[in-house]
C-alpha cells in the first residue's frame, strides 16, 4: 500500500476513533512542532509504530531509540516521503540525545510474552528496562508525556511514577499506561458480532491491562444494541484474552505487534492533539481516585497538560460491578509490586 494511502487510512481511523469522543476542539493558527521518541524502536511493536508515527502529520521530529538495530530502522523509515524528521539512536550513550526536547515518549521496550508466560513472568526483565528508561526521561525530558506500552502495564506505570518521584519530576497528568488495544479489540469484537460499522462503535474499557483486570463496559457501548448474557460473557472474555489469542496464534514468535502499533499510534496521536489544544477523551491507565486503587484505567480527558480530567465509571451493570469487585485484588497487588520494585526497603 502506498505511503499516502496508509496515512489516509490511519488519519481516517484516528478521527473515527476519536470523533465521537471529542468534547471540545480549539483551533490553533499553526500546528506546533512535536517531537516523539519511540524507545524499543527496533522491536516487533517499535518498527511499525515508528512507521505510523512517521506517517502522522502532527509529528515533526521522530526519535527512534533501541539498544541495537536502530540505525537500519531509522534509515529505512526516513525514506518515507512525509514531513517528520527521523533520527536513529542505538545504545545507552545516545539515550539522552534521543530524548532531548521530546513532547511524547512511547515505550514499547522489553520482552514480549511467550506461550505459557503470564504478563507477570515478564515482570523482572521489563521492570528493570522501564526503570532505566524512566530515569533517563526524568533527566532529559521531564515534561514529556510518557506512553507506557511495556508489560505488565499494571506494574510498569507505578514503576515509572516511583522513578519520577525519586527524581522530583513526577506529574501524574503526564504518565499513561496504553490500554488502547483493549478498546480497539472490544470495538472490533462488538461490531463484528452485531454487524455494526466498527467506525461508529465505541466501547469503554476500564480497570487495568491484564486478564480479568481488563473490564470492557458493553452496557455503555455505542451504538447500543441488545446483548444476551452469554454474548456479554463471550465478548468480555475475548477482550480480556485478546493478547493470549495472538500469543498462541504466533506460537512462540511473540505477542501482538501490528495491532499494538496501531493502538499505540492512535493513543500517541490523541496525546499530541491534546497538547495542541484539541481536547479528546480516551480510556487509559493513569493515577486515579475514582476507585480506592491508586492507578486505574478509565475515560480521561486529554488536553494541553496531558490528563485534564479523570472521568467516572458511569453506571455499571451487575455483571460489570462483579467484574470490578473481582479485579481489584489483582490490580492492587500488581501496583504494589511495581512500587516495591523501586522501593525495595518498603516491601
Ligand atoms: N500495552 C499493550 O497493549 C501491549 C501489547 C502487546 C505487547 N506489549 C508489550 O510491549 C513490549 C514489547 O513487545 P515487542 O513484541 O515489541 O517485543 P520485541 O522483543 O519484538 O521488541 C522489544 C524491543 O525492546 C528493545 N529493548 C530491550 N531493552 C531495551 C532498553 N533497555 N532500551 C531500549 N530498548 C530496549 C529490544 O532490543 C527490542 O528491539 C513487551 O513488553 C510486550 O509485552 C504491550
Amino acid at each position: 500500500m502506498a505511503a499516502r494511502s496508509v496515512a489516509t487510512l490511519l488519519k481516517r481511523s484516528v478521527s473515527a476513533a476519536t470523533s465521537t469522543q471529542t468534547t471540545r476542539c480549539m483551533s490553533s493558527s499553526s500546528t506546533p512542532k512535536r517531537k516523539v521518541a519511540v524507545l524499543g524502536a527496533a522491536g516487533g511493536i517499535g518498527q511499525p509504530l515508528g512507521l505510523l508515527m512517521k506517517l502522522n502529520p502532527l509529528v515533526t521530529d521522530l526519535s527512534l531509540y533501541d539498544i541495537a538495530g536502530t540505525p537500519g530502522v531509522a534509515a529505512d523509515i526516513s525514506h518515507v516521503d512525509t514531513g517528520a524528521r527521523v533520527e536513529g539512536f542505538a545504545g545507552e550513550q545516545d539515550l539522552g540525545e534521543a530524548l532531548k526536547g521530546c513532547d511524547v515518549v512511547i515505550i514499547p521496550a522489553g520482552v514480549p510474552r511467550k506461550p505459557g508466560m503470564t504478563r507477570d513472568d515478564l515482570f523482572k526483565i521489563n521492570a528493570g528496562i522501564v526503570k532505566g528508561l524512566c530515569t533517563a526521561i526524568a533527566e532529559h525530558c521531564p515534561g514529556a508525556l510518557v506512553n507506557m506500552i511495556s508489560n505488565p502495564v499494571n506494574s510498569t506505570v507505578p514503576i515509572a511514577a516511583e522513578v519520577f518521584k525519586q527524581h522530583g519530576t513526577y506529574d501524574p497528568r503526564k504518565l499513561f499506561g496504553v490500554t488502547t488495544l483493549d478498546v480497539v479489540r472490544a470495538r472490533t469484537f462488538y461490531s463484528s458480532l452485531k454487524g455494526l460499522s466498527v467506525r461508529e462503535v465505541n466501547v469503554p474499557v476500564v480497570g487495568g491491562h491484564a486478564g480479568i483486570t481488563i473490564l470492557p463496559l458493553f452496557s455503555q457501548a455505542s451504538p447500543k444494541v441488545q446483548l444476551t448474557d452469554d454474548e456479554i460473557e463471550a465478548l468480555t472474555k475475548r477482550t480480556q484474552d485478546g493478547g493470549t489469542e495472538v500469543v498462541q496464534a504466533k506460537a512462540g514468535k511473540g505477542s501482538a505487534t501490528l495491532s499494538m502499533a496501531y493502538a499505540g499510534a492512535l493513543f500517541a496521536e490523541a496525546c499530541i492533539k491534546g497538547l495542541n489544544g484539541e481536547e479528546n477523551i480516551q480510556c487509559t491507565y493513569v493515577a486515579s481516585n475514582i476507585t480506592d486503587l491508586p492507578f486505574f484505567s478509565s475515560k480521561v480527558r486529554l488536553g494541553k497538560n496531558g490528563v485534564e480530567e479523570v472521568l467516572g465509571l458511569g453506571t455499571l451493570s451487575d455483571y460489570e460491578q462483579n467484574g470490578l469487585d473481582a479485579l481489584k485484588e489483582e490490580l492492587r497487588s500488581s501496583i504494589q509490586k511495581g512500587i516495591d520494585f523501586v522501593n525495595p526497603q518498603h516491601a
